[in-house]
């Protein structure tokens, strides 16, 4: 089926494009930071505060169960969307950070000790380093890293080298959201499974960006972030197979997790409760829920299919800005440009651009070793969301041309 994609129509949903900054109109060049909401998800939230908020999974009265039922349905929304097999696979969390965390210290740290591995890649968000080097310290496993291209791709043949029994998680980033490279999941899940090696996920900057089926993948644990996909801040997911889970030890004890408790012993909950100790983030919850059915509205397709226009655009007129450097160039992106222009330092160059009602993020977007990698400090990056447009593609070249001028 295809879904006709009606940009102006759909940036009606999002009442933050009306804002002036500086007195300009917005454009919304951070998306890989965290994108905008839609009045759905603001709704969704307030409504739950206004009308139905309680305790979830704890009351008889009717409060308590309207909550528990609109935060279930999100949990089912959430399964349905990354075609999981069960809704026992989906663990609430507050975000890839805390599921990535929640991997090392619950599955893997009971199985890997000195002479053991790590295997990540050298484009990882730090979320998906620092948790393993933390668990080396713990360990003794050592923390390898496979290596990337001048253009910002895996060098997959590299990366199946490091393959070994001595792996025993394999972490992978599946969009970079400094490069905007899409790696080859499919792929690497095969090579890593011919040495049974469980593999992780990091789906953060993927999520707003393509349809993503857990299944088709093959991966073990799939990370994802609320707020990255036009859900609230502080909820996000791990998805994992149902056995593993119900082999790996609780990680945080409390309330809710538990069916029994006793000074003696407690007797742990079901899957998905056993991993969602205390009180959870119900309204995130729910407005996660409610960005899930917006984006099953619009199509994920239909959204890849104009994110994909934009990033061509926006590709070949900041290519065509003098001076400008485009770290990235990977056969295969999602709408992430990071880019240096000329000796003008990125966090300068973003203020100006500010003034010009663009925003857009500098630094070293939390993946310091791809900088390294580069060998620029930092780099200034746009990152489209589904209500970006071509004409703010313009404003961008335009402003950019502005700055070049004006510290030249
Ligand atoms: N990791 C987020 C980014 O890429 C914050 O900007």
């Amino acid at each position: 089926m295809s879904v006709q994609f009606n940009v102006e129509k759909v940036r009606h949903d999002f009442p933050i494009l009306t804002r002036q900054v500086h007195g300009k109109p917005l454009v919304y060049f951070d998306n890989a930071a965290s994108v905008q909401r839609p009045l759905a998800v603001i709704e969704a939230t307030d409504d739950f505060y206004r009308m139905h908020n309680a305790n979830v999974h704890r009351g008889v009265h009717l409060l308590s169960q309207e909550a528990t039922d609109l935060y279930e349905a999100a949990r089912r929304g959430l399964t349905r969307f990354i075609n999981a097999p069960s809704e026992r696979e989906v663990i609430f969390t507050r975000g890839t950070t805390e599921s990535i965390n929640l991997v090392a210290q619950s599955f893997l740290r009971p199985r890997i000790g000195p002479g053991d591995e790590i295997l990540i890649t050298h484009m990882e968000h730090h979320s998906n380093i620092v948790p393993w080097q933390m668990l080396c310290e713990q360990t003794g496993a050592s923390l390898k890293v496979a290596p990337i291209n001048q253009r910002g791709e895996l060098e997959l043949d590299a990366l199946e080298n490091m393959l070994s029994e001595r792996v025993k998680l394999l972490g992978i980033v599946h969009v970079s959201n400094a490069l905007g490279t899409v790696n080859p999941i499919e792929k690497v899940v095969q090579m890593a499974k011919r040495f049974d090696i469980p593999v992780l996920v990091d789906g953060a900057q993927a999520m707003p960006h393509q349809q993503v089926d857990v299944q088709a993948l093959g991966c073990d644990f799939y990370a994802l972030s609320g707020h990255k996909m036009y859900g609230p801040t502080g909820i996000g997911a791990l998805w994992a197979r149902e056995q593993i889970l119900e082999d790996m030890p609780p990680w945080q004890g409390g309330g809710e997790m538990i069916t029994k408790v006793t000074f003696n012993e407690t007797i742990y909950n079901e899957l998905p409760a056993k991993f969602e100790a205390g009180t959870p983030n119900i309204a995130g919850g729910v407005g996660l829920g409610a960005a899930i059915e917006y984006l099953t509205g619009l199509g994920m397709d239909a959204i890849s299919v104009h994110e994909a226009t934009i990033l061509e655009a926006a590709t070949a007129k900041l290519s065509a800005v003098d001076g400008l450097r485009i770290i990235g160039t990977a056969a295969h992106k999602a709408g992430v440009i990071s880019f240096t222009l000329g000796d003008i330092h990125p966090h300068d160059l973003g203020t100006v651009i500010d003034h010009h009602g663009v925003a857009l993020r500098t630094g070293h977007h939390c993946a310091m070793p791809v900088m390294q990698f580069f060998k620029v400090p930092a780099t200034a990056r746009v990152s489209f969301g589904l209500y970006n447009t071509l004409e703010e593609v313009d404003i961008l070249i335009d402003a950019l041309e502005q700055s070049r001028e004006m510290f030249s």
